[in-house]
């Protein structure tokens, strides 16, 4: 079997990571697009046409399915990327709202994800669809991604944006961009059990034992 993982930059490789240790046989292959990473502050049309080319070679290595490790490139692309390639299996990523909404007794969830993810029609009619009842935080995580990328990151930058999550009294914190799987340790300490966090790995690797029938 055959996995093929595409995220814009790092975030991409924590997810394979887990892929691979939860189908250990499988070979999973991972793409990036080192060169316009970060994605989440372009605008879709440049998103669409960036994923587009950037998974040519994942789409000629014969996968059996292309995860996109990407939330921002599933918010606003995966639909023209299954029209354009019916015949190709992919599997997106998105914020996990439905799960959010159905573990927080506050009623206060926080959406950790870029600009193009939050401003985008799928990530706002989930919203809708699964937590109208509730207030959704989305803190500013707008140069995480960047930072990531650079390993400049630390651990002011995470306290700012859990503080802001905790003093809105959110009780679950959904990671919705993969590059943040690389810092859920450090979030985790800072949050210090007042809210829990969720992030897709699990939910992906179910996805996949599902659509390959395994
Ligand atoms: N890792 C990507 C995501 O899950 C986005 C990072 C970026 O390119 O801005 O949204």
């Amino acid at each position: 079997m055959r996995i093929g993982v595409f995220d814009s930059g790092i975030g991409g490789e924590a997810v394979a990571e887990s892929l691979r240790h939860d189908f250990p046989a499988a070979e999973v292959i991972t793409v990036s697009d080192r060169e316009h990473v970060p994605y989440g502050d372009r605008d879709p049309g440049e998103i669409i046409h960036l994923a587009d080319a950037a998974i040519q070679p994942l789409l000629s290595s014969d996968c059996d399915v292309i995860v996109v490790a990407c939330n921002t490139v599933t918010a606003v692309a995966i639909e023209t990327l299954r029209t354009k390639y019916p015949n190709q299996k992919f599997i997106g990523l998105e914020p996990m709202v439905k799960p959010a909404s159905t573990l927080s007794k506050t009623g206060i969830i926080a959406v950790c994800a870029t600009p193009a993810t939050l401003a985008s029609k799928r990530y706002t009619q989930s919203k809708q669809l699964y937590a109208s009842g509730l207030t959704v935080v989305e803190p500013d995580c707008s140069n995480w991604a960047r930072l990531i990328e650079s390993n400049e990151l630390n651990r002011s930058h995470i306290d700012t944006v859990v503080e802001e999550c905790l003093a809105a009294n959110a009780d679950v914190i959904i990671l919705g961009c993969t590059h943040y799987h690389w810092i859920k340790e450090e979030i985790e300490e800072a949050l210090a059990g007042h809210a829990v966090l969720v992030e897709p790995s699990e939910a992906i690797s179910r996805r996949v034992k599902e659509l390959l029938s395994l």
